[in-house]
């Protein structure tokens, strides 16, 4: 595997936002982190422990009719679920690319959607799995700012 991904399994909801929550430790503002995988494989989980770990009291659930939601902690947070999304501009809309994106860390469900419009600088997530199976959840830092995440996860571990 490349010095710029890591691949790590997880046997359990928990365990899935767990690592989110180690890897919100290295969050900046302005953060990207996308995450794909079918449906029921686990993005929602990974937002919540992701928003855990920046220290976000309220519950996180997956924003599917708003596009997008605004949570406060260390960082602000804010989750968005393209799912449902039907065009570019839409997600420029729901605040993906807003200028607000600066202040806190967006976590994008359903990120796939957007396919190309993605910048690379982000943290790519891709969740393999669904139902009692184990995920196999592989990390990749889109440029060097974001091995911050990979280092993190190892000094965790
Ligand atoms: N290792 C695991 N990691 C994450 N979730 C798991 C794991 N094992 C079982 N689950 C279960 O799988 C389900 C994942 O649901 P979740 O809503 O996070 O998926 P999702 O990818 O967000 O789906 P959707 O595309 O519908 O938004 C939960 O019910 C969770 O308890
Ligand atoms: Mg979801």
């Amino acid at each position: 595997m490349k010095p710029g991904a890591r691949e790590v399994v997880t046997g359990s909801a928990r365990e899935t936002r767990d690592l989110a929550g180690r890897l919100a430790a290295a969050a900046a503002p302005g953060d990207l982190v996308t995450l794909v995988g079918e449906l029921g494989a686990g993005k929602t989980q990974f937002a919540k422990g992701f928003a855990a770990g920046l220290g976000v009291a309220a519950t996180v659930n997956s924003p599917s009719f708003t596009l997008m939601a605004e949570y406060e902690g260390r960082l602000a947070f804010f989750h968005l679920d393209l799912y449902r999304l039907s065009g570019a501009e839409e997600a420029m809309a729901g605040g993906l690319l807003d200028e607000r994106r600066a202040d806190g860390v967006t976590v994008v469900e359903w990120a796939d959607r957007l396919e190309g419009l993605l910048p690379p600088a982000r943290l790519a997530v891709a969740i393999e799995g669904t139902g009692d199976a184990p995920r196999r959840i592989r990390l990749v830092a889109g440029t060097a700012p974001y091995e911050r995440y990979l280092a993190a996860l190892d000094a965790a571990a």
